[in-house]
């Protein structure tokens, strides 16, 4: 991509006033990436950064020989250098090797995409903060209150750029509604909805065979593979919204959270567990084996509402364990009308027949987003219907324009908070609780996300 073209890009992605130069040197044509935890969903992050020109990926750290090994495979079919690898020997703080560059050709990493369970993310963040080496970091943020504090103080302390890897605000729909929004079609806004709503059954448990990952067994925990080796234990561990950003992402953006608008309040509410407990007793000899009397904390359905201070409200609904069809139940509603993406529909006063739905494809093609005309061919193939394509190209742009971060430390660890604040109200009885000003006071002046 020639410099031009990026900078608009980059503009367009972050805003124009955001091209100010930082800490990290002049604007750059190329980065030098590295990765912490290749498996599933870095394997995914890793195809986006091999296929753009203007990345190297220099290092690669996972503590599992085999997602190691898919991860160099991919590297060697895209015809690429071979990067430095770490963790092969199992040493869980092998990345702080890759961190610090002395064995990663060409030194020290222009940047770090982390993508390892939950429970690693504030720590190898804040180190690669302090190790001043800029991050992109799956959701989540971090686990407890105090690990988003500190992720927070780490970026204030360090100035080192962080950008939470929130793929759904880059949905295509989601940005078209977003220049909805702001063309003002649906009104004043007032209420939101969204969540997470997946049947991760089968991803919670398998037989720890790597070649099948979904739905082969009954195993969690070190028995399992993938996501059933983490991620089962927080549903054992906790009962909370314990994947907030899908859902919430897109309406904090939408209602400018931390730009213009804050969230006041929150509380949640979770219904019995049965789901889990259920598909395992379900599966031939499920009755027998040993998951079966493992006892779930995680309510099947987990619903949390949020108050904000412009007046809107947001409710989000996180429910895994049940069967169903994948939708992250998006609901945008203000004064003019609202859209559904379950039903993929709108209905707006004035222009839709009284009481009735309009099919959402008309104002799609009308509003869709400059970005998404502008990039849906290079964002063909790309994960999750080319929303991953634009994730990483949001932050690599950000990177060598050493702009700031489209989704930033304060977004980030805002959404991100929802999860061990929904655990205390649930904890609390159900209880609303203040939700933190993490910007402490900026959030009044801070611009919008994607303000073109
Ligand atoms: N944005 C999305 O659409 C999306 C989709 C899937 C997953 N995710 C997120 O991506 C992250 C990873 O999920 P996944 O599905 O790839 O899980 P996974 O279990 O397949 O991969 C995690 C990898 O991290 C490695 N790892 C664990 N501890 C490590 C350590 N100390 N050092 C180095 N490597 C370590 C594991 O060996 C494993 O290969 C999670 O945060 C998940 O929520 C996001």
């Amino acid at each position: 991509m020639k410099r031009r073209d990026f900078l608009t890009a980059g503009a367009a992605l972050l805003g124009s006033a955001l091209l100010a130069p930082s800490a990290f040197g002049a604007s750059r044509e190329r980065v030098r990436v590295g990765m912490i935890g290749t498996g599933m969903r870095g394997q995914v992050l890793l195809q986006e950064l091999l296929r753009r020109d203007d990345v190297e990926v220099a290092a690669l750290c996972d503590i599992e020989p085999i997602m190691l090994g898919k991860a160099l495979a991919q590297v060697e079919k895209f015809g690429k250098p071979r990067p430095a690898t770490f963790g092969e020997d199992g040493d869980k703080h092998a990345y702080r090797r890759l961190l610090d560059g002395a064995k990663v050709k060409g030194g020290k990493l222009d940047a770090v995409i982390i993508a390892t369970p939950w429970e690693w993310h504030a720590q190898m963040s804040i180190e690669a903060m302090q190790a001043k080496v800029p991050v992109g970091c799956e959701v989540v943020a971090g686990v407890t209150l105090q690990d988003h504090w500190d992720v927070l103080n780490a970026q204030l302390k360090s100035g080192t750029p962080y950008m939470l890897l929130e793929n759904v605000c880059f949905r295509r729909d989601v940005m078209a509604v977003l220049q909805m929004v702001r063309s003002g079609l649906f009104g004043e806004l007032v209420h939101l909805q969204g969540g997470y709503q997946h049947d991760l059954r089968a991803v919670k448990f398998n037989n720890g065979d790597p070649a099948k990952p979904y739905g082969s067994g009954l195993e969690f925990g070190a028995k399992g593979w993938s996501e059933a080796r983490w991620r089962t234990e927080h549903s054992v561990r906790r009962n909370g919204e314990l994947y907030p950003s899908h859902g919430i992402g897109p309406c904090a953006m939408y209602t400018n959270i931390n730009r213009g608008n804050r969230f006041t309040r929150i509380n949640a509410f979770a219904t019995k567990a049965r789901g889990l407990h259920d598909y395992i007793t379900k599966q031939p000899g499920g009755a027998q084996h040993p998951s079966a009397k493992t006892e779930f904390r995680l309510g099947d359905v987990v619903t949390t509402t949020l108050a904000c201070e412009n007046g809107e409200t947001i409710l989000l609904q996180h429910d895994t364990s049940l069967p169903r069809p994948y939708s992250l139940g998006f609901r945008v509603q203000g004064t003019d009308g609202l859209w559904m993406d379950v039903n993929h529909s709108i209905h707006i006063e004035g222009k839709s027949k009284p009481h009735q739905w309009e099919d959402f494809q008309a104002y799609q093609d009308k509003y869709d987003h400059p970005l998404w005309r502008k990039y849906a061919s290079r964002a063909e193939g790309a994960g999750h219907g080319g929303m991953d394509f634009f994730v990483i190209h949001a932050f690599i742009e950000a990177l060598k324009a050493e702009a700031p971060m489209p989704i930033d430390i304060y977004d980030a660890v805002t959404w991100s908070a929802i999860t061990p604040l929904s655990e205390q109200s649930i904890a609390q009885n159900f209880q609303t609780l203040d939700f933190p000003d993490f910007t402490n006071g900026q959030w009044r002046t801070r611009k919008p996300i994607f303000a073109l």
